[in-house]
């Protein structure tokens, strides 16, 4: 394991569902629907590593804060993945809750088949189906990439009939980066993040857009780090991704610190990754925050 996923995810370490290593899936790519607006569709080798980054925090907390015992007494719990993407984040919690996706992207609902999970394409503005009609409503890095993410997670809010849960939302504009020469990556990526058409600042909007909604939400970051020594793969991969969208050639003298980092140990690039839990329901009025 290259990646120090301390945390907030305690001491358990949890059973992981059967699936391929992070980084051997194929990517896919998919066309945009809205013609210069990215909707997302970052490719499925990244949100492989996102997952790998995330998956024992986002155990932890279900199952600490969500399956309870009932629960696990009356079966798994029906469950919607709002932007589901390929499937991934469905195959890792598919052994805990009975759960099916929605994607407005037809090419990540194929994916999502073709990796045994189900979805269908419907807009997370939208969600075709009736008030409360699943225990557990759920997304991941989807926020960030809607026009107004309060519409959304009403919606979710309305087809749930008790969890309305955001795994992650990603706060770039809070990034570090180490040594200190690469910062510039940093302001890079937020810029090119706010380019395709996304808000880089949404994790720490989190807990706010939950309250004016009327959730009153367990909220926090995932303690992910990733730290050194790490392979040569894994960091060439994550400055692929970081990179994307930028003239590479200009970054030559930046690639040139990256790298010496990377294989000296002293890289250090840390993300800030939100998350947001609460129950529907009756909620103190009092301790909401408001607009
Ligand atoms: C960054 S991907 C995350 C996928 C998945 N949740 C995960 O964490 O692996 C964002 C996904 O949200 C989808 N998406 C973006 N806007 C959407 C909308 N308004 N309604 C439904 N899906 C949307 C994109 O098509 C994309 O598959």
């Amino acid at each position: 394991m290259y990646l120090s996923k301390v945390a907030l995810a305690g001491p358990i370490r949890l059973p992981r569902a059967g699936r391929e290593p992070a980084g051997r899936q194929k990517d896919y790519p998919c066309p945009s629907p809205r013609p210069h607006v990215s909707i997302g569709l970052a490719p499925e080798g990244q949100l492989a590593r996102q997952r790998e980054w995330l998956e024992e925090s986002w155990l932890w907390l279900l199952r600490t804060l969500v399956l309870d015992e009932a629960h696990e007494r009356s079966g798994r719990p029906t469950a919607l993945d709002v932007g589901c993407g390929p499937g991934l984040v469905m195959e890792l919690l598919s052994p805990f809750l009975d759960v099916q996706g929605v994607d407005v992207d037809p090419e990540a609902v194929r994916a999502s088949a073709a990796r045994g999970t189900m979805a269908s394409v419907a807009r997370a503005e939208e969600l075709p189906f009736e008030d409360d009609a699943f225990d557990i409503v759920y997304c991941s890095y989807l926020l960030l990439w809607v026009d107004d993410p309060e519409v959304v997670v009403r919606e979710m809010k309305r087809v749930s009939r008790n969890w309305v849960i955001c795994l992650a939302e990603p706060d770039h504009s809070g990034r570090i980066s180490y040594p200190e020469g690469l910062s510039v990556l940093d302001d890079l990526f937020v810029a090119s993040i706010r380019e395709k058409g996304a808000d880089p600042a949404m994790g720490r909007r989190l807990r706010h857009i939950f309250a004016k909604c009327g959730l009153d939400p367990i909220a926090g970051v995932h303690a992910n780090m990733w730290i050194g020594p790490t392979p040569k793969e894994e960091t060439d991969a994550e400055w692929v991704s970081l990179t994307s969208g930028t003239d590479r050639e200009s970054l030559a003298e930046l690639q040139g610190v990256w790298e010496r980092a990377a294989a000296d140990g002293s890289l250090v690039q840390f993300n800030p990754v939100f998350y947001a839990l609460a129950r529907k329901g009756p909620v103190d009025q009092g301790r909401l925050m408001h607009e």
